[in-house]
């Protein structure tokens, strides 16, 4: 049973949430994926690599909001539902259902389907989404961003065991 929050404000994210975001996405990231991911992924995921990624992704960025506090974001890309977080006191209140609806409306303006990635051993986001409607499809190895490979080489990527989720959104 997921409880209300009444007061919760969805808006497009802002410049000025950029550190908000990082800070909360750089949390949850480790409450989601600690001990599910290849351990060579942590040193790319500090808080300072969190700091590079959400500018670029501000733009298709939604945020929850209790008064002046970011609680959770919600960003989609093209199809994919790429991101979910929501800050661990508001877990299990229904923000995340809000952003979710939010991010499936998103993808439904251009597609049929929406997907997402979940790594396997994340059993806490695999039931909210299962909960939601959404089915496992299949097996998928995520190449998840991992910095620079050099000057020359572009981004590398660090390939982690996830679920494919789908969901028929319009
Ligand atoms: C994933 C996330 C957005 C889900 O939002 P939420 O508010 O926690 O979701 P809910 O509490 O509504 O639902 C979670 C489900 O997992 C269950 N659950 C709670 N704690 C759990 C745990 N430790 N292990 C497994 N399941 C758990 C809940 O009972 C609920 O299942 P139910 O609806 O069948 O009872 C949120 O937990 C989060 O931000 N996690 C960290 C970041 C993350 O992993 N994001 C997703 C990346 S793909």
């Amino acid at each position: 049973m997921v409880a209300h929050t009444p007061d919760l404000v969805l808006r497009p994210a802002r410049p000025d949430d950029a550190e908000a975001i990082a800070v909360l996405w750089h949390q949850g990231w480790r409450d989601g994926h600690a001990g599910h991911v290849p351990a060579e992924l942590y040193r790319h995921r500090r808080l300072a690599d969190f700091r590079d990624r959400v500018p670029p992704r501000l733009p298709a960025t939604t945020v929850g909001t209790l008064g002046a506090r970011v609680v959770g974001f919600v960003t989609v890309s093209d199809d994919e539902v790429e991101q979910v977080y929501v800050a661990g006191p508001a877990r299990g209140t229904g923000v995340a259902d809000t952003l979710l609806t939010t991010g499936e409306r998103a993808v439904a303006e251009r597609f049929d389907i929406a997907w997402l990635a979940v790594a396997v051993g994340n059993t806490r986001a695999r039931r909210f989404y299962a909960r939601r409607g959404w089915h496992d499809a299949a097996a998928l190895d995520y190449r998840a961003e991992a910095g620079t490979g050099g000057p020359d080489r572009g981004a590398t990527t660090v390939t982690v065991a996830c679920r494919r989720y789908e969901k028929r959104v319009r």
